[in-house]
């Protein structure tokens, strides 16, 4: 029997599969007990809400009180208030059980009556009709708050506000204001922000007029470092009865560019391609994979863009590039001026489909990189 694969990619991981991060990990269960607003920021697939939720779990374990919210759904107000009072609510409901009695406690603290509803497995999930949700939304978020402040008496409260980029802008003034008075109220209440999409926290918290200014501190999310994740991934490897050199894991990391998702994804498929040993050539054909399933995706993915995007996009395949407002560039991708390539990297880089690291802008999936050099070479 073939024996299971040992290495997990697109959602988050935990236990054995999560791998260091002890840093971070000290640093942000720090900032919750002490009631300290903070932002966690990176692109996607980095390991954000992974980090996120085994420091909510080490939180809990010494005691305090943490609610997990995921924001990533949410167009409206309304749908974000509903998210974030159901994530309270699932946490103070925690120790104590859901019987009809304890919702019903839950419920009269609220200034708004919530639609609730409950799974068969128990499950509790509180929204807002939109008819009342439209001007009472922050009504809601506040009772949210000083529910899980008051459940958290003499205990540390945090609150997490995963995928936070996606709310920001909602709305005519955007949640990044209505947070700002949230998080002012929220004493005893470590609110977690985090977020892909640089741009967009940016904007909140960057910069003059930025609604989340010095609200709290803000961690940038690396790549986990080299040496850990090879060495993790060897571990991995040897797990599922495969053998794997810390030589080989580390071309395995610089092949997925270094990216937490991308580099377990890689070593799931060489860890397929492998019989006994996960070689170089295993890497490869872990890699052509990869590229050969993602395919169709990339092709519309490629088409959806503007021409001169994907002429940037091409080039940026070819290899990484830092002067991309020198002449030599803006003609081989034959852009009128420095403003074009400008306008163009942001919306590539919003879309996540180009990232800029230290001085150089390159593509941000590896994968994709591999599938357009393929394309040009064929
Ligand atoms: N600490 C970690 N150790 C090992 N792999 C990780 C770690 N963090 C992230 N990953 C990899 O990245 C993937 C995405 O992690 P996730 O936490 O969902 O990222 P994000 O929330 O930033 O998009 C995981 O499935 C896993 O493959
Ligand atoms: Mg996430």
């Amino acid at each position: 029997m073939e024996p299971e694969n040992p290495f997990r990619y697109g959602a988050p991981v935990e236990a054995a599969s999560f791998c260091d991060r002890s840093e971070e990990l000290a640093a942000l269960t720090a900032r919750m007990r002490n009631g300290i607003h903070a932002f966690v920021l990176s692109p996607r697939r980095y390991g954000k809400t992974s980090l996120l939720l085994e420091a909510l779990r080490r939180f809990r374990k010494e005691g305090g009180r943490g609610g997990y919210a995921n924001l990533l759904l949410c167009t409206t107000e309304a749908e974000a208030a509903g998210v974030v009072l159901t994530a309270v609510a699932r946490e103070v409901l925690r120790p104590i059980g859901r019987t009809k009695r304890s919702i019903e406690e839950v419920l009269e603290h609220l200034r708004v009556a919530p639609q609730v509803e409950l799974s068969p497995d128990g499950k509790v999930t509180f929204s807002l009709q939109p008819a009342v949700g439209a001007d009472r939304w922050y009504d809601m978020l506040e009772d949210a708050v000083g529910l899980l402040e008051r459940a958290g008496e003499r205990r540390p409260a945090a609150l997490v506000l995963d995928e936070f980029q996606q709310v920001a802008e909602i709305g005519p003034k955007g949640l990044g204001g209505a947070f700002k008075a949230l998080a002012d109220q929220a004493r005893g209440t470590s609110l977690v922000f985090s977020g892909s999409r640089l741009s967009v926290m940016e904007r909140l918290t960057r910069g003059r007029g930025a609604p989340l200014l010095g609200m709290g501190e803000t961690f940038n999310l690396e790549v986990v470092p080299e040496d850990e994740m090879s060495a993790h991934l060897v571990g991995r490897a040897k797990r599922g009865g495969k053998r794997l050199t810390r030589a080989d894991a580390r071309t395995l990391y610089r092949r997925a560019d270094r990216i937490p998702n991308d580099v377990q994804w890689l070593a799931h498929a060489a860890f397929e391609a492998a019989d006994e040993v996960i070689d170089a050539e295993a890497i490869e054909a872990g890699l052509a994979a990869i590229v050969r399933r993602q395919a169709g995706f990339f092709a519309e993915r490629f088409e959806s863009l503007a021409p001169s995007q994907q002429r940037i996009v091409r080039e940026l395949a070819r290899s990484p590039r830092e002067k991309v407002y020198a002449k030599a560039f803006l003609d081989t991708v034959m852009v009128a001026n420095a403003n074009a390539v400008t306008t163009a990297l942001r919306t590539l880089a919003e879309q996540e489909i180009v990232r800029r690291e230290g001085r150089q802008w390159r593509l941000a999936s590896p994968f994709f990189r591999a599938w357009l050099l393929g394309q040009l070479e064929a």
